[in-house]
C-alpha cells in the first residue's frame, strides 16, 4: 500500500504482515495477519514515529522516499522498543545517519541492549514538546503499555495520538487504513480484543493509568502501530480498551467458558451433557477443546466471562497436560477472580481434580462445584452432568443465591 496522508503533512507508512505465523513467536496470526504502522510528520523538521519489524524493508523505505529524502529525516521517535517496531532501525540509521533518536530514558538503555546504539540518542521528558514547524509533538510517558519504556506521542495541532501498541490489534489491513473505510469493523474489534488479552492484558492497571492521564487530551485521530486508524470514532477503541482493562479486576460478564480435553471421548460426552445444562439455563457459553484450539483464541473468552467450567481427565496422576498449559497461560495473563467448576474422568486413581484445585487457588478462582467419574460415564453420570452444568450456569447468571 502507498503512503497515505492522514492529516495535512502527516502520513501513514506501513507494511502488512501475512507471512508471520506466530506473533512474538507464540500467538497465531496465520489467518488474520498484522500490520506495522509508522507515521511520518513532514514539517520544516521531519520526524518518523515508530518503525516496523525487519520485514519488507524495501517497501517501507520506498514509502518514506516517496515523500522525502531519507537522509533529510531529523528525528526517529521510538514510542516502544519491541522489535516489531524497531527491527529496521539499524538499516534506517545507515540511511538517515543524522536523525536523532528520541525515546524515554528506559528506551535509551534498551537501544544499547538490543541494537548497541548509543550515539545520536536523546531521552525526552514526560510532557516535553518538540516543534517541527508547523507541527508540534508532545511526548507522554505511558510505562507498561506494553513494556516499561513505552510512551505515546501526541501531535497537538492536528490532535493525532500515535499510541503504538495501545489501541492496537491483530489483523492485517484489508485495503484501507481508516475505521470509516470498513462497513463492518467487527473483525478488527474482535482481533483487537485478542491482541489486548494476548499482549497487553497483564498490564491492565498501566493501561487504566494511561487512559486517566490522557483523559483531558482532545484526540481526533487514534493512530496505533497495529491495525486500524480510528478517525471516524476514535472514542470507540479508547472505550473498548477501557472496558477490557477493567475486566482485570471486575467479575466479568454473566456467561460461561467451557474448556475441555478428552483422550477417548469419555470426558467429551460429559462435556456435551454439561453444555446442555448450561444452555437450558439460558446462559451464553463458548466451548473450546484446549488440545486443539490455541490458547490465544481462548483467552478473550476467559478474560470477559465470569464463569469457567473445566472438563479434563486425570493423566498420570495429574491434570491432562493440554489443560495445564491453557490454565498456566491464563494465570500468566492474570485471568483472576473467576467462578469455576471442574469435571473429569479417571481410570484407576484420581489426581486431575487435585491439580486443578491447586492451579485454581493460585489464580484466585473460586471452585463452586466438581464431580469426577471412573472410566466411561453411565447414564446416571450424564444426567448428573446436565444438572451440574445447569446449576453452575444459574449461579453465574445470578439466578440462584451465590
Ligand atoms: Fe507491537 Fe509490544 O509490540
Amino acid at each position: 500500500m502507498p503512503a497515505t496522508e492522514i492529516r495535512p503533512g502527516i502520513y501513514w507508512i506501513g507494511v502488512n504482515d501475512r507471512t508471520t505465523d506466530l506473533f512474538e513467536g507464540y500467538w497465531p496470526i496465520s489467518q488474520e495477519g498484522i500490520s506495522y504502522n509508522a507515521y511520518l510528520v513532514n514539517g520544516e523538521k521531519k520526524a518518523l514515529i515508530d518503525l516496523a519489524k525487519g520485514f519488507k524493508t524495501d517497501e517501507f523505505l520506498a514509502q518514506i522516499a516517496d515523500i522525502t529524502d531519507l537522509s533529510q529525516l531529523d528525528y526517529i521517535v521510538i514510542n516502544h522498543m519491541e522489535p516489531d517496531h524497531t527491527g529496521i532501525l539499524s538499516i534506517l540509521r545507515q540511511l538517515a545517519p543524522h536523525a536523532v533518536i528520541l525515546g524515554t530514558r528506559k528506551t535509551q538503555e534498551m537501544l544499547k541492549d538490543f541494537y548497541q546504539v548509543t550515539e545520536n540518542v536523546r531521552a525526552v521528558e514526560d510532557g516535553e514538546t518538540l516543534h517541527l514547524g508547523p507541527h508540534v509533538l508532545q511526548f507522554v510517558s505511558t510505562p507498561f503499555v506494553h513494556w516499561p519504556e513505552t510512551m505515546m506521542t501526541y501531535e497537538t495541532t492536528q490532535k493525532v495520538l500515535f499510541s503504538c501498541d495501545g489501541f492496537g490489534g491483530y489483523g492485517a489491513l484489508q485495503g484501507a487504513i481508516f475505521d470509516d473505510q470498513y462497513a463492518d469493523p467487527a473483525f478488527y474489534e474482535r482481533e483487537s480484543l485478542r491482541y489486548y488479552v494476548n499482549i497487553v492484558a497483564t498490564f491492565s492497571r498501566a493501561v487504566l493509568r494511561a487512559l486517566e492521564k490522557l483523559s483531558g487530551t482532545p484526540v481526533e485521530i487514534v493512530a496505533p502501530s497495529h491495525g486500524l486508524i480510528w478517525r471516524k470514532n476514535p472514542g470507540r477503541i479508547i472505550e473498548l480498551y477501557r472496558r477490557w482493562a477493567q475486566y482485570a479486576t471486575s467479575e466479568g460478564e454473566p456467561e460461561v467458558t467451557l474448556l475441555y480435553a478428552s483422550m477417548y471421548g469419555n470426558t467429551e460426552r460429559v462435556m456435551n451433557a454439561v453444555a446442555q445444562g448450561v444452555s437450558r439455563a439460558g446462559v451464553p457459553v463458548e466451548i473450546f477443546d484446549v488440545a486443539r484450539i490455541h490458547v490465544s483464541y481462548i483467552l478473550p473468552s476467559l478474560w470477559v466471562r465470569r464463569g469457567v467450567i473445566v472438563g479434563a481427565p486425570t493423566y498420570e496422576g495429574g491434570l491432562f497436560p493440554a489443560m495445564v498449559h491453557a490454565l498456566d497461560v491464563a494465570a500468566r495473563k492474570r485471568v483472576q477472580n473467576r467462578k469455576v467448576a471442574y469435571f473429569g474422568s479417571y481410570g484407576w486413581a484420581g489426581g486431575g481434580e487435585q491439580e486443578f484445585r491447586r492451579l485454581a487457588e493460585g489464580m484466585k478462582w473460586e471452585v463452586l462445584d466438581s464431580f469426577t467419574f471412573r472410566g466411561g460415564p453411565t447414564l446416571e453420570d450424564l444426567k448428573k452432568a446436565e444438572e451440574f452444568g445447569e446449576k453452575f450456569a444459574r449461579r453465574i447468571a445470578g439466578q440462584e443465591a451465590q
